[in-house]
């Protein structure tokens, strides 16, 4: 690693100091972090991106106009100092500093660019809050001065630098594709560009690059990656930002076996980069079991609280609801929650509040104390079903009675709640998880239209190619979901090489020939050009870069974030533009009348 930081403007960077440096004289550029003044003696703590440094200034050594010029900095100035470093007597020293063994004394300083009075404070005392995030964001350039902040982008970079050194020495070429492009589908709208020399026409912000990555394996150039940037303009999250990075690959001659391995590699050197190790392989679970047992397609694995079906003990009894359930082919699912007894009513009130915000009619509950079922549907089971539920004494079983369709969301609900509240979540602990066996389709349920799950450059599985025209909801897809406690890290697949199944895709899709031929004709036209097997996947860069930094928002890993309103608060996008662009352009904004 490189440590020599000086220039023709400085010798060391602040933060570099230690007690070996004693006796020497440096110079240093910084900001003023945080200045204090004992009765004329003052200390100027200056800091840049290696840390900060305590600087002097004692009128018994410092000349009175340079004490004078100390006394007048204000926070955020940006200063050139000149001194020598002493070490600080022991009673004096700042173990909580790297550089808490010296000081500098300072015999020159220059105002190199007064500051401002600083819209957010940079310095902050122990344990102050920070100022609100849409202060923060619109005051960025402040913002991002902050330790964590530079510490995780600083973490960014080695993990982009990672991400490149292991994918060339696997033999992967790092090529960039278009930003200006025909729009790929990936489930949400597209980010159009209008086009000033073609009236009326329009490019796409690329979703994710993968109609061009396919096209590099059918031209022949094997293994691709990229650290792309995709743009979606969809309902954001806090793990979603309109703007972000992809660690993208796609290689030829590769099976689902090899996607695998190659990413586990991958996501084991990214992990290391940080300071934690990961299982050589990841365990797997298919989609059908994931959504079986913990109601969703990504689950946490820290802890348990599994789904289990309990419509045998309900079957039969005069409970209504269940009745009802069960009788429209239905099922009653729940989680036995062990000690969820001491959950309070008002608790386990705000757990079936979120049921219900997923979707839920309600939650049936049922309480073992001592070995008494209590409950509003205690009183229609019989003896023995406390055992039957799974429900040892102290637990509290959460049941839902609905179709998967309902049941499955207000389910991952209530366990993620539950988890959360009776603290089995433990930051510390990683579980990976390989969810395998996608379906190819959803089916719209009012519709009954297909939708893809992935995309539509996904394979089916061959010994499921028969089920395509007689019951394609049933087609499982050579996809794969990579997830980390209980967030989507990436996914990919296997893709369609041959144009024909490609062609067919796009029917059962209910995109006609037509359509087909204008959005997708480029990469049917490759296809028939000689396609290699091939397939890839692509990573959340930001998301994994979010978790690797232990930070809580995407907007802490991204140097220029957008807020959840897709504005960018500090430069002011997206913003008006001047009638006479937009004239050039040739678009006409028509505003909703008030
Ligand atoms: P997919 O759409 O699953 O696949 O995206 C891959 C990964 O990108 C991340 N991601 C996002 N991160 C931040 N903000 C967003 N708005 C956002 N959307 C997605 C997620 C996700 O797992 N072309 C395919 C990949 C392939 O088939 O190879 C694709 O883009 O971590």
């Amino acid at each position: 690693m490189h440590t020599d930081f000086s220039t023709t403007l400085r010798t060391h960077r602040c933060g570099a100091l230690r007690a070996e440096h004693a006796g020497q004289r440096v110079r240093l550029g910084g900001w003023v972090h945080r200045a204090r003044n004992l009765g004329g003696l003052l200390f100027v703590d200056l800091r840049d991106l290696s840390g900060l440094v305590q600087v002097s200034f004692d009128p018994q050594r410092t000349p009175r106009e340079l004490c004078d010029l100390a006394a007048s900095l204000g926070n955020e100035t940006v200063v050139l100092v000149e001194g020598t470093v002493v070490l600080r007597p022991d009673a004096m020293q700042n173990a909580e500093l790297g550089t808490g063994q010296v000081e500098v004394h300072a015999s020159g300083l220059r105002i190199v660019s007064p500051a401002a009075v600083p819209a957010i404070p940079v310095a902050r005392a122990k344990g102050e809050n920070l100022p609100a995030e849409d202060l923060r964001l619109r005051h960025r350039y402040l913002d991002l001065r902050r330790t964590e902040l530079q510490a995780n982008l600083v973490l960014r970079h080695r993990l982009m630098q990672v991400t490149r050194r292991h994918l060339s020495e696997r033999g992967f070429l790092e090529i960039e594709t278009p930003i200006l492009t025909k729009p790929t589908p990936e489930g949400a709208r597209d980010y159009l560009v209008p086009s000033r020399v073609h009236e009326g026409e329009f490019y796409a912000l690329p979703q994710s690059p993968q109609l061009y990555k396919q096209l590099l394996m059918v031209a022949g150039l094997d293994r691709y990656f990229q650290i792309a940037r995709c743009f979606r303009d969809e309902d954001l999250r806090a793990d979603r930002q309109p703007e972000f990075t992809q660690i993208d690959i796609e290689a030829s001659f590769i099976g689902v076996e090899d996607v695998i391995a190659l990413t586990e590699g991958l996501v084991g050197a990214l992990w290391r980069e940080a300071g934690f190790t990961t299982p050589a392989q990841f365990p797997r679970m298919t989609y059908a079991d994931a959504m079986e047992r913990y109601g969703c397609d990504r689950p946490d694995l820290r802890y348990g609280l599994e789904i289990r079906e309990v419509s045998d003990v309900f079957r039969d009894t005069e409970f209504g609801i269940a009745r009802t359930v069960l009788a429209q082919g239905g099922r009653v699912r729940g989680i036995a929650i062990p000690g969820g007894a001491a959950l309070s009513r008002k608790q386990v009130d705000e757990i079936e509040a979120a049921a219900k915000s997923a979707g839920a009619a309600g939650l049936v509950r049922l309480k073992n104390n001592g070995g008494q079922l209590e409950g509003p549907a205690a009183k229609f089971l019989g003896e023995g079903t406390a055992a039957r539920l799974g429900l040892e004494d102290g637990a509290l079983g959460l049941y839902v009675a609905a179709g998967d369709r309902v049941a499955n969301p207000a389910l991952d609900r209530v366990r993620q709640d539950v988890a959360r509240r009776l603290g089995l979540v433990s930051e510390s602990d990683h579980a990976f998880l390989w969810v395998t066996d996608f379906p190819l389709f959803d089916r719209d349920p009012e519709t009954g239209a297909l939708a893809s799950v992935h995309h539509p450059f996904t394979s089916p599985r061959a010994d499921d190619i028969p089920l395509l025209d007689t019951a394609p909801e049933r087609v499982r897809a050579n996809a794969y979901d990579v997830v980390f406690n209980g967030t989507e890290l990436g996914g990919g697949s296997i893709r369609i090489a041959d144009p024909a199944l490609q062609s067919r895709m796009f029917g059962l899709l209910g995109i006609d020939e037509a359509t087909a031929q204008a959005r997708f004709g480029f990469l049917l036209e490759g296809l028939r050009a000689g396609a290699p097997p091939h397939g890839g996947i692509a990573l959340g860069f930001d998301r994994i870069a979010m978790m690797l930094a232990g930070a809580d928002s995407l907007r802490d890993v991204i140097a220029f974030p957008k807020t959840t309103a897709a504005r960018a608060l500090f430069e002011g996008a997206p913003s008006p533009v001047p009638p006479d662009d937009l004239r050039d352009l040739h678009i006409t904004v028509t505003r909703p009348s008030a």
